[in-house]
């Protein structure tokens, strides 16, 4: 790439970023139009249904808020103990879980805050090592607490680590999660303002599957480097209306591999950074 070319790129990354809701643009949303609003959540997109359980009272829920703050961490060192599909259902729950609908079917009010709360995320799964699951790509439904089976691939440990990139580590994991974007949810109400909006809004859920994931002894990691592209093909999504925008890996650790751990960061020491 040229250096003009990056230059313009980085221009436009920084204005995307800018807050610029104040400047008189005359610019009106489809919901100060009065158009009617998308659905609140993606239906089911098949008829396998899955129920989770709604009762957490069986888990090993660390109630300790700073003591789960201070032991958050980024883990990339799993080991092959499979998690349950409570401890699934916890994690969904705490991340996407529908508390409330606001209005006849305004919005949903969730576990984590969204601006305006659009909430126009939906959450995929790469199901590796779930007690009862069959390995496979799924999605949440969070209006009913379930999940549905989307397809078996052959080789979801592959596209574990090619989805992410080539972090071929997310393939020992238990979880993967795929967070898309259904664009117009956010964009209906906030039109062209909304995708800052929208990166800000990803923020939480996987802040929130951090703080889940340590309060029930999990470790997990959130990703950024993802390839959008193949994740789209293989969940199913169109790449335009909805498409892959972050992940995040979940699986068992065990303190015993802490020095495993250390391996990811072990250029800092050897760059003298
Ligand atoms: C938006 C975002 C993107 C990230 N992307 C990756 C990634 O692609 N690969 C990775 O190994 N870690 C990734 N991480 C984890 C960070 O590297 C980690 O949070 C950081 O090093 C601080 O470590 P800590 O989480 O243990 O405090 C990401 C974290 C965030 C919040």
């Amino acid at each position: 790439m040229d250096p003009e070319e990056i230059r313009e790129r980085l221009r436009r990354g920084r204005d995307f970023l800018r807050p610029d809701m104040d400047e008189d643009t005359g610019y009106v949303s489809d919901q100060q139009l009065k158009k009617p609003q998308p659905p609140l959540t993606k239906a089911a997109m098949t008829d396998t249904a899955i129920d989770l359980p709604k009762d957490f009272s069986s888990l090993p829920v660390n109630h300790d808020f700073l003591n789960v703050i201070n032991s958050r961490a980024s883990h990339r060192v799993y080991t092959k103990e499979p998690m349950s599909l409570t401890e699934l259902s916890y994690i969904l729950w705490c991340t996407q879980g529908v508390k409330e609908i606001r209005g006849r079917s305004y919005a949903t009010l969730r576990t984590v805050p969204c601006g305006g709360a659009r909430h126009e995320f939906e959450t995929y799964m790469a199901v590796m090592n779930v007690t009862g699951l069959t390995p496979g790509i799924y999605h949440y439904l969070p209006m009913t607490q379930q999940i549905e089976l989307l397809s078996e691939p052959r080789d979801l440990k592959t596209f574990a680590g090619e989805s992410l990139l080539g972090q071929n580590w997310a393939a020992r994991a238990d979880v993967i999660f795929y967070y898309s974007v259904v664009n117009y949810r956010a964009e209906w109400r906030y039109g062209i303002h909304a995708h800052r909006i929208i990166l800000i809004d990803a923020g939480h859920i996987t802040e929130n599957l951090y703080l889940a994931a340590t309060s029930i002894g999990m470790g997990s990691c959130a990703i950024g480097a993802v390839n959008g592209r193949l994740c789209d093909e293989v969940i199913g999504l169109d790449g335009e209306e909805e498409f892959t925008i972050y992940a995040h890996v979940l699986g068992k650790t065990d303190t015993a591999d802490r020095e495993k751990e250390q391996v990811f960061y072990a250029f800092v020491k050897e760059q003298n950074l």
